[in-house]
């Protein structure tokens, strides 16, 4: 894959005018993309479990541009009202596809955007965001180039996702996404994120991911600022290497079904996500009181059921339950036991793998 495949040779048609619809769902990554390079290049390589549920549905609607104005134009709603604070985000975002893009710069787009999970849960909503709207976009450009493959559709997505959120571009398919250059997998590549083709055990079929949404409140640091803290991190380099391992590990328990090895990878990427936040300099945490002891629980609870359910965390307090489908009631029953105290309101969801995003 290079930068060039996606740069679209001069359209022959009229710019078209019409509505497009995408939902494209949220992803919980296994091995943390955790810094990054100038034009979204991941410093490591990351891979996620695409969710089936926590999604954004996305319309956009466009027409020519009526004046001819400079640059990109769009107005925003999201959940049925204007918000002004996605707004820079957004023209961002656009301003950096244009290149890829051109006709944007021709065009009037009213997107209408809106979340399954509820409102403000800590849920970052920004892979899931940005997939469904590369995805409304591309589908514009196939009105211009009507023998776009599918398939080109959906890489280019990918590509342009990963410029607005790069854990976007992992959101794009599924159920196994993985994205940036790793030497085991020859067609992997720092541009866009690719379904994970190697042979996968039945245990993580449907897998399982109940988010307890311990903390629901705006993060104190942005994964933008998060990323940057990682350039003159003095454990960074160690640790892209150690990122690189672990995907390595990953593919072997994918195969062999191996899940306490599963568990070791997964739980020690989500804490080293954490420990570069803490000795990042300034320092910082996201993890509340209230992760920890879920943390506590689980591996009490492991101990005594052998139940294999483990951990991961985003850049937040959130915690992710993974577990396969067969002990779904066992686990269930434990969160109302144990965790639910530990839940703002009360509130969990119920997800697990999917298969990607999907034209509505
Ligand atoms: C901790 O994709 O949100 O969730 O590229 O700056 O938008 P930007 O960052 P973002 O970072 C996500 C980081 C993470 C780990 C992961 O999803 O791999």
């Amino acid at each position: 894959m290079n930068e060039q495949e996606f740069i679209p040779k001069k359209y022959s048609g009229l710019i078209p005018a019409g509505t497009t619809t995408w939902r494209a769902p949220s992803n919980i990554a296994l091995v943390k993309y955790w810094g990054k390079f100038p034009d979204q290049i991941p410093a490591n390589p990351s891979i996620s479990f695409t969710l089936s549920k926590s999604a954004t549905t996305t319309s956009v609607s466009y027409e020519p541009k009526k004046q001819n104005s400079d640059g990109t134009s769009f107005t925003l709603l999201f959940e049925g009202k204007p918000k002004e604070e996605f707004r820079p985000k957004i023209t961002t975002f656009l301003g950096r596809i244009s290149k890829y893009l051109p006709f944007l710069n021709e065009i009037h787009l009213k997107i209408d955007t809106s979340n399954t999970f509820p409102h403000s849960s800590g849920i970052a909503s920004s892979a899931s965001g940005m997939a469904a709207l590369a995805l409304c976009l591309m589908d514009i450009e196939k009105e211009l180039v009507p023998s776009m493959e599918p398939e080109f559709l959906k890489r280019k997505a990918s590509f342009l996702a990963r410029l607005g959120s790069g854990s976007a571009c992992r959101s794009i398919s599924g159920p196994i996404v993985e994205w940036g250059m790793h030497k085991d997998l020859p067609e992997s590549t720092d541009l866009a994120g690719i379904p994970y083709k190697g042979e996968v055990h039945q245990v993580f079929q449907d897998y399982q991911d109940t988010i307890l949404l311990v903390h629901k409140g705006e993060k104190t640091v942005s994964s933008t600022a998060g990323h940057d803290l990682m350039n003159k991190h003095p454990f960074a380099n160690r640790r892209f290497e150690q990122a690189h391992d672990n995907l390595s590990g990953l593919m072997g328990v994918f195969e062999t079904g191996d899940l306490e090895k599963f568990i070791q990878i997964v739980e020690s990427e989500a804490l080293t996500l954490h420990a570069m936040m803490m000795t990042s300099l300034p320092y910082y945490l996201l993890m509340k009181p209230q992760t920890l002891s879920v943390i506590q629980k689980i591996w009490a609870y492991r101990e005594q059921t052998s139940v294999p359910l483990c951990f991961t965390l985003d850049a937040g307090a959130n915690v992710h339950l993974l577990y396969p489908l067969q002990y779904r009631e066992k686990v269930l029953q434990f969160i109302k036991n144990e965790l639910i105290a530990y839940c703002e309101n009360g509130q969990y969801i119920c997800d697990q793998l999917g298969e990607g995003s999907k034209k509505v």
